[in-house]
């Protein structure tokens, strides 16, 4: 496996992401949000996010497994680890670096639904449309690429790379 090149450097994921958050912002005005992290890809972006949302927010984590240690998508989704706390009535939005074929995205949004929040929306700075099976509900989207595999800015090949400050495409052998 070979980092074959940057596709989006520190300045403009930053850039992107005050964009994100400003609409976030300018959308929630007025309430408060639930953030729902999705462990671990989404931890760098979610970080980054927060900062510059300015309504009132909490965080939640939440974890799902579609991927195992590779760039394939096992075809199916686990919740891992769950979300404690009382999600009635409350403005939840999901926040994941990258939406793929967006079971995960789909998988979570469905067992959140059950906890009848006011509302439920989606945020991702990437999104790979192109590769999309499953149809989700994507409010806020930053960059759409093509099928690529991508690291960095908390996204992982075999759990490396999540440290990479920049957004680099790699070649997976097989
Ligand atoms: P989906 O369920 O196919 O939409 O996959 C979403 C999850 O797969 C994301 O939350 C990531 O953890 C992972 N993923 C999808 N594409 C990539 C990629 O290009 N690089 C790293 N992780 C990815
Ligand atoms: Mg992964």
């Amino acid at each position: 496996m070979n980092i074959e090149g940057m596709l989006f450097d520190a300045g403009s994921i930053d850039a992107k992401v005050s964009e994100l958050a400003d609409a976030i912002s300018r959308d929630y005005t007025g309430k408060e949000i639930v953030l729902v992290c999705i462990l671990k890809g989404a931890v760098v972006f979610t970080a980054d996010l927060m900062r510059r949302i300015d309504v009132p927010l909490s965080i939640e984590f939440i974890s799902a497994s579609s991927y195992a240690d590779a760039a394939r998508s096992s075809g199916s989704v686990a919740l891992e680890a769950d979300i404690g706390t009382n999600l009635e009535g409350r403005h939840v939005l999901l926040v994941d670096t990258i939406v793929d074929t967006g079971r995960t995205l789909d998988h979570i949004f469905r067992a959140l639904l059950e906890r009848r929040p006011a509302s439920l929306r989606a945020v991702a700075l990437l999104d790979k449309k192109a590769r999309r099976t499953v149809s989700v509900p994507l409010q806020y989207a930053g960059f759409e690429i093509p099928d690529l595999f991508v690291v960095g800015y908390g996204m992982d090949y075999a759990q490396r790379y999540r440290n990479l400050p920049y957004i680099a495409v790699v070649r997976t052998e097989g």
